[in-house]
């Protein structure tokens, strides 16, 4: 029997799971493990789970009852299960499921390396303590062996936990509160990155644009006191967002998800003035009416989540806005849904991910009365899935014809010689090419826009652009208006 063990992550849910996932196959590989797609050929299988709606969590259960043979097939073989399910359900999952190992939170991913070792004597184990301090961040650089399936980009977590409390939502509960890391901790990962190739990095936090908000008043209130204060670590969004683009080879970037209320008006200029930011922000809207938004607690109503819109595109005339929407949220009556509708058509969003309302166990909404018949929050979720398709599709036409630069991430589902990858607005293009080495994964390529669906962007390697001609550079005949947007914003300022 070979001695190499070899571990298979299976990741549900949002990017800040997927990360986690990176980050414990990492940890792994630094104590030996080496990783394999393969369910037969693992020796360690961790599930990393979500429990945002509940046939998240449905599956879940199913998913580790079946894992029961192959659990027995082989001794040695652990189970292990962490994520949001974990931290929520505690030692629940282990009292489950005899054939789990071991079972670990959101805040205790460096633990891992030593449950394993606990499991393979025999011990089985439940670590959900939230960890309050900076310490979980300190994870090791990435391993030689670690291979990301996205070569060039990069996740970096800025800040993690959520303390908004939206009454639909489980996440202040999986994720704990609100944590952000030291600026220059995030600077030495960026650098690090860029050292290693790659180009684009998103920025991940539950309510990104928070980041550092507690830290900056604790600094403030410090300051008003006349106490000694350490100011140098803390910074805020937008500052962290420049000092990113000032470190050689980073080309792109990107940050999800962020909440409309901490948009300041330093982060709106922001999008016109820094060259390497995407121009496209991922602003969840859960829906259009102000009613629904107040019990949603969502803290803004239409008007001001449109301003912000508009500020944005003020500051950066071209940029993409995408969303989340929430249908069938108890009490949303048809015209509560139509102002949905008129949102997404004045936001002109470029995607939206909607879902239909889950009550989650333990949230303020899930005691709400009123509860929205299944079938009409599927026939309003259908109705807002083909406006969408209507606007991502006038979005894509609009810009046939356009150059764009396309970051390759391989081969395209489509077959043939075609390659995909994103573009700066994070639209998928896919892309004939003659020969793929022209193109790697993780190099940055100037596409010209061919065809629109409503999915992707279809186009043409266009390497034989002159350097006399305009490049495929699109931010270059971007104009903005700054003060413009300065003005728009009516709900600048962090609150607490
Ligand atoms: N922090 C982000 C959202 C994270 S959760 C924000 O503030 O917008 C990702 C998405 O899941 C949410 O935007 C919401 O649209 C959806 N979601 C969260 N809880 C849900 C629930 N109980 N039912 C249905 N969708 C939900
Ligand atoms: Fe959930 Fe609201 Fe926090 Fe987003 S801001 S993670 S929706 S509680
Ligand atoms: Fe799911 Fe947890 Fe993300 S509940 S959406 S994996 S923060």
């Amino acid at each position: 029997m070979s001695t190499v063990r070899r571990v298979l992550l299976r990741t549900y849910g949002c990017q800040m799971n997927v990360h986690d996932s990176e980050k414990i196959t990492n940890l792994l590989q630094h104590h030996g493990y080496q990783t394999t797609a393969e369910l037969e050929d693992a020796d360690l299988l961790i599930i990393n789970t979500c429990s945002i709606r509940e046939k998240a969590e449905n599956q879940l259960y199913s998913d580790i009852g079946r894992l029961r043979a192959w659990k027995q097939q082989r001794p040695g073989r652990l189970l292990a299960v962490g994520g949001c399910v974990a931290q929520q359900e505690g030692d629940t999952v282990l009292k489950r499921f005899g054939h789990v190992d071991f079972v670990f939170g959101t805040h205790n991913l460096r633990l891992v390396p030593s449950m394993v070792a606990a499991a393979l004597q025999g011990e089985r184990e439940t670590r959900i303590d939230e960890n309050g301090s900076l310490d979980r961040f300190d994870l090791p650089e990435r391993h030689p062996e670690f291979k990301t399936r996205t070569p060039g980009r990069a996740f970096v977590t800025v800040m993690e936990g959520c303390d908004m409390f939206c009454s639909f939502c489980i996440v202040p509960t999986t994720r704990g509160r609100e944590i952000s890391r030291q600026a220059s901790a995030i600077l030495s990962e960026v650098e690090a990155l860029a050292a290693r190739g790659v180009r684009e990095v998103t920025l991940l936090g539950q309510t990104v644009n928070a980041y550092g908000r507690h830290d900056l008043r604790r600094a403030e209130s410090r300051k008003a006191r006349g106490a000694a204060h350490d100011e140098a670590e803390t910074v805020a969004f937008a500052e962290l967002l420049g000092r990113i683009g000032a470190i050689p080879g980073i080309e792109r970037i990107r940050y999800t998800s962020p909440h409309p209320i901490f948009f300041d008006q330093a982060l709106i200029r922001a999008h016109g003035e820094l060259e390497s930011l995407c121009p496209h922000v991922h602003l969840p809207l859960q829906s259009g009416s102000d009613a629904v938004l107040e019990r949603m607690r969502r803290r803004y109503g239409r008007g001001e989540f449109l301003a912000i819109v508009e500020a944005l595109r003020a500051s950066r005339s071209d940029i993409a806005i995408s969303t989340d929407l929430i249908v069938g949220f108890p009490g949303e009556t048809d015209a509560d849904f139509r102002d949905t509708l008129g949102v997404m058509r004045e936001a002109a969003f470029v995607d939206s991910y909607a879902f239909k309302y889950s009550p989650r166990p333990g949230t303020a909404a899930a005691d709400f009365a009123d509860v929205v018949p299944g079938d009409v929050a599927q026939a309003r979720l259908e109705q807002l899935q083909s406006l969408q398709r209507t606007l991502t599709l006038e979005a894509h036409r609009a810009r046939v014809g356009e150059s764009t630069q396309v970051l390759v991430e391989g081969a395209s589902r489509r077959g043939g010689r075609q390659l995909t990858g994103r573009d700066p607005y994070h639209r998928v293009v896919n892309f004939e090419v003659a020969d793929a080495t022209l193109a790697p994964p993780g190099s940055l390529q100037p596409v010209k826009l061919l065809e629109a669906t409503p999915h992707s962007l279809i186009g043409l390697l266009a390497l034989d652009v002159s350097d006399d001609e305009p490049g495929p550079d699109v931010r270059r005949s971007v104009k903005t208006s700054g003060g413009r947007a300065d003005e728009l914003i009516r709900i600048g300022g962090v609150p607490s």
